[in-house]
């Protein structure tokens, strides 16, 4: 993920702006840049690497403007050289940017049509010529961003500077996060509150599809529909914690929320967003067509990942896949044949029963990978391969979105494994890249669907038990629900595949019984649908998570449905995660249990 910063200072700003980013590194460190306002002009430092080769720019060529905006960049678009360091500018505007701008060919392509001149490779250079075009048009600077915005799809954070301009700054915020910092006749736009620490706080949190307007005095945040808005305004304890809780109650809360900026971020790690084609990011050390059997390995949470990527890597590499527990692949025995290839999956990378399984596996000269979220772990520091997910410091126990993260990782193993192996073609490949560069945009739009499932948590929250239901890659989403309801609320909870459920769990349905039912329109639909109706038959209470298509073609009454959106159905297990958490998540308050250190667990189980 990038790192934004940006201020409307009283002195000059280029080494504040530089002090910002040191903290913000731990998003990313490709390159860096600044910008700020030289009088009546623009002027940008970029280097390529560390912080460090920024600073020995400006040492060489200092900037005295007292308004400026700075990036420190996680490459998504464009190998990381200084021309694709942000800033990204033209003459009379300069932007910096965090997140996945999904339709930016074809706004280049519309852009350059009208004379715009490209001197990078990145999506954020066409957001600088799209507002360009429109000051050029006549408008203001408010203007033309508000014009601009509804353009762009994807998830983003952005800030802007404006020529002529030295006490306006606008940023705006659809799925990666921003804040306004408060100062003492100056004002900040930052990814965090990390990033603000040095200066202030007293921070705002801007909401999706926010974007504010800001001079060293006020503020105005206007929403999606262009109406003016009004956001808390809090102390962050950023200062002390390299990670705070930005405005949410719970880290679990946040982490839910942050989904879109991290999985984006580990998706622009394996897959090359602009040619929507898989990019890992080294050459693998085994070749897949001569893996002839593939295990996964994990505990709890990560295990359900694993067993959504068994689902994947069948269906796409068609080669066979064996899941198990950590605790049991030990001492099965589990018969492993020399140069198969084993996978683990770890959020600590630490879990004493995945490390066992990891050392037991290469005992039998297996190929190890790991998927894991501290690169540094044991796990890792013991595997052949590590596959890192960038979801940054999870905090609450129960797991999100490292678990969003691995399955973005597992996916787009599972892509590349079946390109290699012949099973998938170049229009394949190309059509499911392109389905993975929207999973940050349709789980911001899931998150939508929060205020729906904090009234639904009420009615959870007075249940004894709850059943999970799902199909296919649902199944193990099902298997994730009931884990993270009981884990964080203790209402015991146990997930089936829907077609078992006439094999026995029926007998337990009655009106006392909720039934969460995770089911995107797909080839086993109305298989699923006749599930419900033999729930609703015996007076289950049915809660449907699916799409349009499946809330039209899903005739049961009873029902309590939670409205997606439209997707691959292919890859809906990271996008109908987000409910499956929130559900959880706001059952737990509901309850009041302790959401991020719930009782008897720990966040990372070192013993076996
Ligand atoms: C997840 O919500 C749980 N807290 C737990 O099941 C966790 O997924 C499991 O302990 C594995 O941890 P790891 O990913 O760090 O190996």
């Amino acid at each position: 993920m990038c790192g934004i910063i940006g201020i409307l200072g009283r002195g000059p700003v280029a080494e504040q702006l530089v002090d910002s980013l040191k903290r913000l590194e731990y998003r990313g460190y490709d390159s860096a840049g600044v910008a700020t306002l030289e009088g009546n002009h623009l002027e940008r430092r970029r280097a390529e690497g560390k912080l460090k080769n920024l600073e020995k720019r400006l040492r060489g060529n200092p900037l005295s403007g007292h308004t400026g905006i700075g990036h420190t960049r996680w490459a998504t678009h464009g190998k990381p050289t200084e021309s694709n360091a942000h800033p990204h500018a033209t003459d009379s505007v300069a932007v910096v940017h965090n997140g996945i701008i999904e339709n930016f060919r074809e706004l280049r392509a519309e852009l350059e049509q009208s004379g715009a001149s490209f001197a990078s490779e990145t999506d954020t250079e066409v957001v600088a010529h799209l507002v360009d075009s429109y000051l050029k048009n006549g408008c203001s600077p408010q203007e033309a961003v508000k014009a601009s915005l509804p353009r762009l799809r994807g998830a983003f954070a952005l800030a802007f500077l404006f020529k002529g301009h030295d006490d306006l700054m606008i940023g705006a915020r659809k799925g990666s996060p921003l804040a306004i910092g408060h100062g003492d006749g100056e004002m900040y736009l930052g990814s965090d509150a990390i990033a603000l620490a040095p200066f202030t706080d007293t921070i705002t949190y801007l909401e999706d599809g926010d974007w504010t307007a800001l001079t060293r005095t006020i503020g105005v945040i206007y929403d999606s529909e262009g109406a003016v808005a009004h956001r808390e305004t809090l102390k962050s304890g950023a200062s002390s914690l390299l990670v705070d809780k930005a405005n949410y109650r719970h880290f679990m809360a946040k982490e839910i929320h942050e989904q879109p900026e991290v999985v984006g971020q580990t998706l622009a790690r394996y897959v090359d967003v602009a040619a929507e084609r898989i990019a890992l990011p080294f050459k693998l050390p085994f070749d897949f067509n001569e893996i002839q059997r593939i295990s996964i390995t994990a505990c709890g949470t990560a295990s359900y990942a694993g067993y959504v990527g068994k689902y994947w890597l069948e269906q796409l590499a068609r080669v066979p896949v064996e899941l198990d527990v950590a605790s049991e692949f030990r001492y099965r025995e589990a018969p492993l044949r020399k140069g198969d290839l084993a996978i683990f999956i770890s959020q600590s990378g630490e879990t004493a029963d995945t490390l066992a399984a990891l050392r037991y596996a290469k005992a039998q000269g297996v190929h190890t990978v790991s998927v894991v979220n501290v690169p540094t772990s044991t796990i890792a520091r013991e595997s052949e391969t590590v596959l890192q997910t960038l979801a940054g410091p999870e905090i609450g126990v129960a797991s999100t979105k490292a678990f969003t993260c691995q399955l973005m990782v597992l996916a787009s193993l599972a892509v590349a494994a079946g390109k290699s192996r012949g099973e998938l073609s170049d229009q394949d490949e190309t059509r499911l890249a392109h389905s993975l560069v929207e999973i940050p945009r349709l789980m911001a739009a899931a998150l939508a669907t929060e205020l729906q499932i904090e009234k639904l948590a009420r009615e959870i929250a007075k249940s004894r038990d709850v059943l999970y239901l799902g199909r296919g890659t649902s199944f193990p989403l099902a298997l994730e629900g009931a884990l993270k309801l009981k884990e964080i609320s203790y209402i015991h909870a146990e997930a089936y595949a829907a077609g078992e459920l006439k094999h026995g769990p029926i007998a337990l349905i009655d009106e006392s019984m909720p039934v969460v039912v995770i089911a995107p329109y797909d080839r086993v639909f109305e298989k699923t649908v006749s599930n419900m109706q033999e729930v609703a038959a015996r007076g289950g209470n049915l809660i449907l998570l699916t799409d349009a298509e499946g809330a039209a073609e899903a005739t049961v009454d009873s029902l309590v449905t939670i409205v997606l959106p439209d997707m691959a159905a292919i890859f809906a297990p990271m996008v109908y995660a987000i409910p499956v958490q929130l559900l959880a998540y706001h059952t737990a308050v509901v309850m009041g249990t302790d959401v991020d250190q719930p009782r008897n667990l720990a966040k990372s189980v070192t013993v076996e």
